[in-house]
């Protein structure tokens, strides 16, 4: 791909013109330890450039299951506890980019719920995103919840009226006009019976891998889901999973639709989800790892002591390695 139709491609350009100033989400990777700078190129697409000093892996750290914000003394302590912990967590393992895959807050808890949450990570310095759990869903509108997401890089798109929160982040490495590796983030929902990927976003996903497909774009890509696919469970079923199995696989009303539009694409690696706080285990099933999260906040149910995953991506090897972390 020549610079020019890179610069095209990814927007570069017109977007340095269109906005001509630095986003809250920029200004967190240039404060912060992280040598990642997120710019928004498309409402459904963000580039995500990585500028090390020296040669390493991308480190993303996935958190998941904070439930923050629930106005009861006992929650709100516990929410200090999960503060303190994901800060530690973040200066010890100096991650790039954060995506937190869901259930951020407990929107759903009263119409009372503290977002103070979103100020926290908006200190941390260092860029993030937020796929949407369930529990994002409920008094405060998605669009009027996103608002007050300000230093998050959160993307959507149209169709037939209707907003979907589908998007995706393309890693381009330091010196280098093409994208080396994609990270696709998605809305499972939150009401029976659509508490999994809507068939809007997984037409989406066609499109995007169509569109790739005709610019000769062909990244490895991570699939960010909070509700978990039901092959999730399959997989169980059959022991070649490694981790904690602490409660049934709550795959909701996911029926196979997500994997197969997944492994049809032969681009997704691996799926990390969240949802279900006794698990935190990893596998693969067809040629794809499915890969939960640890629960990350104190609010939530479970007695996991509480974590994060850290996600390692070699964009010279074209290689993924993922790892628990706890604060210490
Ligand atoms: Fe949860």
């Amino acid at each position: 791909m020549e610079r020019r139709d890179f610069l095209r491609w990814t927007g570069t350009a017109s977007l340095a013109t269109a906005m001509g100033h630095v986003s809250a989400a920029e200004e967190a990777g240039a404060k912060g330890g992280s040598a990642a700078r997120v710019r928004q190129v498309e409402t459904d697409r963000f580039v995500l450039e990585f500028t090390p000093s020296a040669p390493r892996p991308l480190r993303i750290l996935q958190l998941t299951d904070t439930h923050f914000g629930t106005r009861e003394p006992k929650k709100r302590e516990s929410d200090q506890r999960s503060f303190a912990a994901i800060r530690t967590l973040v200066e010890q393992q100096c991650p790039d980019f954060l995506v937190h895959t869901g259930d951020f807050i407990n929107n759903d808890s009263s119409p009372l719920a503290s977002f103070e949450a979103i100020e926290v990570f908006d200190s941390l310095g260092v860029p993030w995103t937020h796929a949407l759990g369930n529990h994002d869903y409920g008094y405060r509108s998605i669009p009027a919840f996103r608002k007050l997401m300000k230093g998050a890089s959160l993307g959507e798109f149209q169709e037939s009226g209707g907003t979907h929160y589908a998007f995706r982040f393309d890693i381009v490495a330091a010196g280098q006009a093409e994208p080396a590796y994609s990270v696709f983030c998605f809305d499972s929902g939150f009401r029976e019976p659509n508490r999994r990927v809507s068939q809007p976003q997984l037409d989406w996903f066609g499109r995007q891998m169509a569109a790739d497909a005709e610019r000769g774009v062909k990244t490895s890509a991570l699939a960010m889901i909070h509700i978990p696919v039901i092959e999730f469970e399959k997989m169980r079923a059959v022991d070649l999973h490694k981790g904690n199995y602490g409660e049934n696989v709550c795959f909701d009303n996911d029926r196979g639709d997500t994997f197969a539009v997944f492994h049809k694409s032969r681009r997704v690696k691996a799926v990390f989800s969240g949802h279900d706080h006794k698990n935190d285990y990893c596998g693969t099933w067809e040629g794809i790892e499915l890969v939960y999260g640890r629960v990350g906040g104190w609010s939530a149910y479970g007695d996991l002591p509480r974590g994060g995953r850290l996600i390692e991506i070699d964009l010279a090897a074209n290689s993924y390695a993922h790892r628990l972390v706890f604060p210490t």
